[in-house]
């Protein structure tokens, strides 16, 4: 496959003139597509029409409509009528199986006239490639630009299998595959913070740096997902993907700004350095009650926790550990990232040792930073943290959601949130040896922070710190 070869869709690169989302009737289009086209319409981002594709016969362009006002009512409450007409205005509806030439014909007579289609696939993986195959047979697949949910692959050999038959039919920069993290503001605060603050980055290495902490946290469990996740489970669900590259935007090296796409170039290198996981490295936990929930086997060994040693095998980390832990029914719904800087030596205060600096970046809930600094405490001869906080929403709600921003910079042809087939590669290549060796799953009880064991993961360097709630006092 030659990667280097720029198709026309993206040589182009212009705004498209068509969005045609196949799963529109699905429950991703509910929770989130619709909402974000509404935001996108009030912000006067919408320009082409937006064709719906679903099995549903009993649906039609009406029904496409009043969906959407439902699904954007739930969410945001009441509408404003002006910005929603503008927005149902353009929606159509096209009823079909996805599997008959039918579909694709009267998806062909909707488009008549289009030059730059985007093709939303918010449908099973498995459907990519039979739907991508009867748009190209079809004929409308040469200048069009596809949107793929994750995941991408159930693991590394499976990740090149999807990419050897898309590209059977696609150039890899018609592919913009979504990872919804990557649109999150304060994951893009990350870079922000690193690069246009002077005084972190000559500090931001192992010469100051002990270890850095990344937790992923839900505090409500599979529910009515059993299904899709039994097969998945903690480390495919969100380690290979959100959380390695959130990990990737901690770590890597300066973009250089004169440079196209050199975040995605300066996240790649920093994949490529990162040593593939060892099973012992990695401690996975299972919640009490998990083989309850419908559709989950009865003897699934599934994590629903997983906690990991990563290690870097750069100038800049090498010997810094890097823990990342997520899971679910955990204590609190929260994603942070936690830089810990090493302990001063104790000379200037006798016997005791000042505790670790450390840089904690929030991402969800009420995104911020604090810096924690000790000082002296008052009247008394020790320390005490002093916080510097700051939270990075000026006002809550207004940013663009991720939903959202991924899909304006679809439409828009901009491709620098989007995930290349190198970069799923190394992160498949990362996990894989968990996916091969598992280790044994452990249980843990609902609302506690997983098995113990991965208690003895960070030993000797730190303990998993409780994590920074808009409410706590630490
Ligand atoms: C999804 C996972 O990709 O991310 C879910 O499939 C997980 O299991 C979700 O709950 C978390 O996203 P967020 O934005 O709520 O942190």
């Amino acid at each position: 496959m030659n990667r280097s070869r720029t198709s026309a869709a993206a040589a182009s690169a212009t705004s498209t003139d068509a969005l045609v989302i196949f799963g529109i009737t699905g429950d991703l289009a509910r929770k989130m597509t619709f909402r974000a086209l509404y935001r996108l319409e009030r912000r006067n981002k919408l320009t082409s029409p937006i064709i719906g594709v679903g099995r549903r016969t009993d649906w039609g362009h009406e029904t496409m409509r009043q969906r959407a006002r439902e699904s954007i009512e739930n969410s945001l409450g009441p509408v404003d009528e002006e910005v929603f007409k503008r927005l149902a205005d353009r929606m159509r509806f096209v009823a079909g199986n996805f599997d008959d030439s039918a579909t694709y014909e009267a998806l062909k007579d909707e488009l008549e006239g289009t030059k730059d289609p985007l093709f939303y696939l918010e449908v099973p993986p498995p459907l990519f490639s039979p739907i991508i195959k009867a748009l190209d047979h079809a004929g409308l697949a040469t200048n069009g630009r596809f949107v793929i949910e994750k995941p991408f692959g159930h693991d590394l050999a499976s990740a090149h299998a999807l990419q050897a038959e898309l590209t059977e039919v696609l150039h890899e920069d018609q592919i913009l595959r979504i990872d919804h993290y990557l649109g999150k503001e304060p994951v893009m605060d990350i870079t922000y913070l690193r690069f246009a603050n002077s005084i972190l980055e000559p500090v931001w290495n192992r010469n100051y740096v002990s270890h850095v902490q990344m937790t992923m946290a839900e505090s409500f469990g599979v529910e009515d997902r059993g299904a899709f996740y039994d097969r998945v489970g903690t480390i495919r669900d969100v380690i290979q993907n959100h959380m390695l590259q959130v990990l990737a935007l901690v770590a890597m090296e300066p973009p250089n700004g004169n440079q196209p796409d050199s975040i995605r170039t300066e996240k790649l290198n920093l994949f490529r350095s990162i040593e593939s996981v060892d099973p012992a490295k990695c401690v996975r936990g299972q919640y009490a009650g998990y083989l309850d929930i419908p559709e989950v086997a009865d003897d699934s060994q599934t994590e629903t926790f997983a906690a990991i040693e990563l290690s870097i095998d750069n100038w800049r980390w090498s010997g810094v550990p890097f823990y990342i832990r997520s899971g679910k029914n955990l204590p609190v719904k929260h994603t942070e990232v936690r830089v810990v800087f090493k302990r001063p030596p104790h000379i200037a205060f006798g016997k005791k040792k000042p505790e670790h600096q450390e840089l904690v970046v929030r991402i969800d809930p009420t995104p911020g930073s604090r810096l924690r600094f000790i000082t002296k405490s008052a009247g008394a001869d020790s320390f005490e943290d002093s916080n510097l906080e700051v939270l990075f929403e000026k006002e809550p709600g207004t940013e663009p959601g991720p939903y959202e921003r991924l899909l304006d910079d679809a439409i828009h042809g901009r491709p620098a949130l989007f995930t290349h087939i190198d970069a799923i590669d190394e992160t498949w290549r990362i996990v894989q040896p968990l996916l091969d060796k598992p280790s044994p799953v452990l249980p843990y009880e609902k609302g506690s922070w997983g098995p113990t064991e991965a208690d003895r993961l960070v030993k000797g360097v730190c303990h998993w710190e409780e994590p920074w709630t808009p409410d706590s006092k630490e």
